[in-house]
Parts: C-alpha cells; structure tokens; sequence
C-alpha cells in the first residue's frame, strides 16, 4: 500500500470500520463501495449480515455487483479502482463455509482459481494453507452457526505489484473467549489475542476430526510466521482486540506487531485478514521447514511435556497387550476409540505393553495412538507404554512430535 496515498479503511487504519461493526462509531462514507473495492470490508460486514444495519448495505452493494456485472456502472468501477489503487477488479466470490468436508475442496478452488500460474506455485500453497487453517479454526472454535465468511481477491497495485488478500470472517464467540476455557488466566483480550499466535496455544480439543493435526495449537502461529517471513500483513479483528502484524522481507522475519487503536476495538467474531505480495514466496516446503524450526525454538518448556511416558505406570493402570493384535489397523482404531480414549477422558491410567514386537509401522501406530494422543494432550493425561523395544520407542516418539506439534 503506498503510504503517499492512504487509502480509505486501508489494514492500517482499520478503526473506522470496526467501530461502525461494533456499534460505536458512525457509518463510513461510500461503504457499499468500499465492499466492492476492499475484500476484507466486505468478508467483515458478509459476515455480520444477520444484523439488519449490515443487512441494507449488503443489498445495496449486491445491487452495485449485479450493475458492474451488467456493464450498467462504469462510474462506480473508476470509483473502486481510485479508491483502491487498483488497476483492476479481479475479485473471486466471496463464499460461506461452514462444515468441516468443504474446506479442503473450497482451499483448492480458491487457490488454483486466484493463483492459476504454474511458476506460482509456492505462493499458491501458502494461500492453500492459510485458507485451510483459518476455516478450520471457524468450524472448530467460532461457534458461529453460518459458518466463515471468506473473500479474496488479486490485484495489480499502481506499482505494478501483484497482491493477494484474503479475508475470513465469522460472527462468533471470538479468540479471547475461546482461549479463556483452557486458559482462565488470559482474561485480557489484547493478551489472549496476542498469546493466541503462540506455538502450542489452543483455546479447546475438538473430537471427531480423525487422523488429522489440526488442533496442535500452530494455526495461526503459523500464519503470523508466514507473515513475518515474507512481506505479508496479519490483521486479526476479534471481540475486544484487534492486531497488526507487518513483516518485512529485507531482514530474516524482522516484523512489526502492534494493537489497533483505540484500546477494546474488535469485530463481532472473528475477521483475518492476510495479505502477501504474490511472488514472496519462492520456496514453499522450505518456508514450512523454517516455521517449524521457530516453533521448536519457541516452545516453552512447560509445552514440551511428554505424553506418551516410559517410565513405570502407576499400578491400577489398565494394561493392552499390542501384540495381540499388532499391525490390524482396524483394529488398532477400534481400540483407540473404544477403550483407550475413553479412559484418557476419564483420567484413568493406561498402559500399552509393546512386549514382543520388534518393529511396528508408523501407520498401525498412527492409528492407535495419533488420537488418543492429542486427548492425552488436552486432557493433561498420560499414555505409559511398557516393553518398548528401540525402534519402536523412536515410532512412539516420531508420533507425538507430528501429532502435538505438527
Ligand atoms: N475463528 C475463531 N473463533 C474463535 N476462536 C478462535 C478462532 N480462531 C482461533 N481461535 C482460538 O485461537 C486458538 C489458536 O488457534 P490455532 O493457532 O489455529 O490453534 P488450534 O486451532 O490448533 O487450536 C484456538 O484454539 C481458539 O481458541
Ligand atoms: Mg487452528
């Protein structure tokens, strides 16, 4: 964004926009034209339509759409392209998701729609990522029943550069109060916010979602790391907080993070907003590499507890025999759901005797274990396991490093 011309409700001054959302400031001038010419306006006040104050602007500016579409407005495109520095409206449909099924699919269409060039690849899978992880924190967290209201959109600045924006919103419970269950301690929303971007930090354990990683608390710390190491911008908008995040790319990750002005602004739910010059990324997989390399560096101690435990079990524990049933994946699963995950939400001890087995596959392990792991995680409850030859112990291990901090 060129600071010689500051755009009206630019990510930097996000203030007027929020306010008006949360009923404490006045209507900003030319909205339903800022909607069209400013994703992440338009993701905000989508998502806050069942409010009938939102609900009339909305209608005007999906007149204004069907106009443009129709050719019948050309004033209104030179508007949008002088209010947004653009050189052209190259905005993808803003959608709403909000079952756990669609988000996949939808973050591929998005991507490949928005990024179809091949040479931009590494940019297409960062954009890929940030959509998964921040729909499947509106599906796990938002407890808002319309789901996650997502935009996007690339353009040309006047500069020439290309930019990506994407902006997901939800009319939720919001960060603070979803951080504030598991951690009663961050009762500041700034605090929560800001503790939310943290490796490991994760406001619940959600069940049913099998044999995926998304609930390691890394979401959107790894999005802020995105940010930080590329020329990519964060703003997350939450009840009672709202936060900035610049990164600049000249200097490894260096970056700015501040709180948006005045103190307690936020939106009603929850709106992220990412921006990337496209093109920052030129080594995806390397990109991942590196965040995780931070994320071990920043786990504090008390994160790195082990639990999956080797040492002798307390005696009332409960003892399975692995061998009994050693590489029946099915099986294994069927353990897992039925007798150990259910004793870890109890809190009742448990023991995996491994005797006789010499070598087991990651995947018999993963279905055994990757669940109960994470509720072993969430529940602050161990999984002794006993008779646990060499290489399987570095299975065991392998295992909950991906399934606690993948
Ligand atoms: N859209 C949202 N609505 C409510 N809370 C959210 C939302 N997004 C994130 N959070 C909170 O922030 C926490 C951290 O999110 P994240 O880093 O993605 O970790 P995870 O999703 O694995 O818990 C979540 O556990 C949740 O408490
Ligand atoms: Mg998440």
């Amino acid at each position: 964004m060129s600071p010689e011309r500051p755009l009206p409700l630019s990510l930097e001054d996000p203030a007027p926009l929020l306010q008006w959302l949360s009923g404490t400031g006045p209507e900003p001038e030319q909205l339903e034209l800022l909607m069209l010419a400013r994703t992440w306006v338009s993701a905000a006040i989508s998502a806050a339509v069942p409010d009938e104050k939102f609900q009339a602007i909305y209608q005007r500016a999906r007149k204004l759409i069907e106009q443009i579409a129709r050719g019948e407005n050309p004033e209104a495109v030179a508007r949008i392209l002088s209010v947004s520095s653009r050189t052209g409206l190259n905005r993808w449909r803003g959608q709403l998701v909000n079952s756990f099924e669609k988000i996949e699919p939808f973050a591929n269409d998005i991507s490949k729609a928005l990024v179809p060039a091949a040479e931009l690849e590494d940019t297409r899978l960062t954009l890929r990522y940030v959509v998964v992880e921040l729909l499947r924190n509106v599906v796990q967290h938002s407890h808002a029943p319309a789901g996650g209201f997502v935009e996007a959109d690339l353009w040309n600045e006047e500069s020439g550069r290309p930019m990506l924006q994407l902006a997901v919103a939800d009319a939720g419970i919001g960060i603070p109060a979803s951080l504030r269950t598991l951690h009663p301690d961050l009762s500041d929303p700034e605090a929560a916010l800001e503790k939310a971007l943290w490796p490991h930090i994760s406001g619940t354990f959600e069940e049913g979602l099998t044999g995926t990683q998304q609930n390691a608390g890394m979401g959107l710390f790894f999005i802020a790391e995105m940010a930080k190491l590329t020329s990519g911008t964060l703003l997350i908008a939450t009840r009672g907080a709202t936060l900035l995040l610049s990164g600049w790319t000249d200097d490894e990750g260096g970056h700015t993070l501040r709180f948006i002005e005045p103190r307690g602004v936020g939106f009603p739910g929850t709106l992220v907003v990412f921006e990337l010059p496209v093109g920052d990324v030129a080594d995806y997989p390397a990109l991942i590499e590196t965040i995780k390399e931070r994320a071990k560096q920043r786990t504090p101690q008390r994160a790195i507890h082990r639990w999956i435990r080797f040492d002798p079990a307390p005696p009332e524990s409960t003892v399975f025999e692995i061998q009994k049933q050693a590489e029946n994946t099915p099986a294994a699963i069927q353990l897992a759901q039925q007798e150990i995950t259910p004793r870890i939400l109890r809190r009742e001890p448990i023991v995996l005797d491994f005797s006789g087995l010499r070598i087991l596959t990651q995947s018999y392990l993963h279905s055994l274990l990757f669940e109960p792991l994470r509720f072993a995680w969430a529940s602050r409850t161990p999984i002794y396991v006993r008779n646990v030859e060499p290489a399987v112990r570095s299975n065991l291990e392998l295992l909950e490093n991906y399934a606690l901090a993948g």
